[in-house]
């Protein structure tokens, strides 16, 4: 553990609501880290406006305005470690990265993904969770590699499906739960308390609360 705040950047591509969650926890202290800059590829995005108001640095980084994926990304790490970010937040980025940009910031690079992986990877997953009738869907924060949507996870939360539900409705209820375990993901990263080994995540500090584990993840302390 350290007393020193994380420094931590964000990348979106959208309304960043999951970059809302990450900027309360931050400034009420639940993170014990700073967001240093916001990065979307999206012009528009309604997250650079959150990210405005609460005063954080903000950079459109438009992929259309560059050749190649590889030129896109090499613009977006220069950016990231120009502001000497330490941890990398993808929060509905949705851009595919290049194995490149993936071992350029190992193990400090995280996503979420609005369903249990491994089950449904890429995109349309509320969809197609529906579709194959499964009885529950969830959230995944886990560390970037090179496969997209794989990866050791961080994090997970289960969300059931109920009658009636359509991906929008099921969007909306996974959604509650990012918005709680990326977060905590996060606060995990910034207490140097999450250990790759392999494809698993061990969270130091969490072995005495391993019976608990089995009803509610992660410890909320
Ligand atoms: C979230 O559901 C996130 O998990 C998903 O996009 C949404 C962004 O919402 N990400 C992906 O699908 C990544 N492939 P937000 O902009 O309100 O945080």
């Amino acid at each position: 553990m350290t007393d020193a705040l994380l420094r931590y950047g964000v990348v979106i591509s959208g309304g960043g609501s999951n970059l809302q969650a990450l900027i309360d926890r931050s400034a009420d202290g639940t993170i014990p880290g700073r967001i240093v800059l916001v990065i979307s590829n999206e012009p528009g995005a309604f997250g650079l406006q959150r990210a405005g108001r609460a005063g954080i640095p903000t950079q459109v980084i438009d992929h259309r305005a560059f050749p190649d994926r590889a030129s896109f990304e090499q613009a977006l790490a220069a950016a990231l470690d120009a502001a000497q970010v330490e941890l990398v937040c993808l929060a509905g980025f949705m851009r595919v990265l290049t194995p490149w940009f993936v071992r350029h910031y190992r193990g400090r690079l995280l996503n979420i993904h609005p369903a249990l992986l491994p089950a449904f990877p890429g995109l349309h997953v509320q969809q197609r969770a529906l579709d194959a009738g499964v009885r529950f869907s969830g959230a995944t924060v886990h560390f970037v590699v090179e496969d997209v949507d794989a990866g050791p996870i961080v994090a997970q939360a289960v969300v059931p499906i109920l009658p009636g539900d359509d991906a929008a409705a099921l969007a909306a209820r996974i959604l509650q739960q990012e918005h709680r375990i990326f977060p905590l993901a996060v606060r995990l990263f910034a207490q140097r308390r999450l250990e790759v080994q392999g494809s698993r995540v061990i969270i130091r500090g969490h072995e005495a609360d391993a019976a608990a584990a089995l009803i509610n993840p992660l410890p909320d302390g």
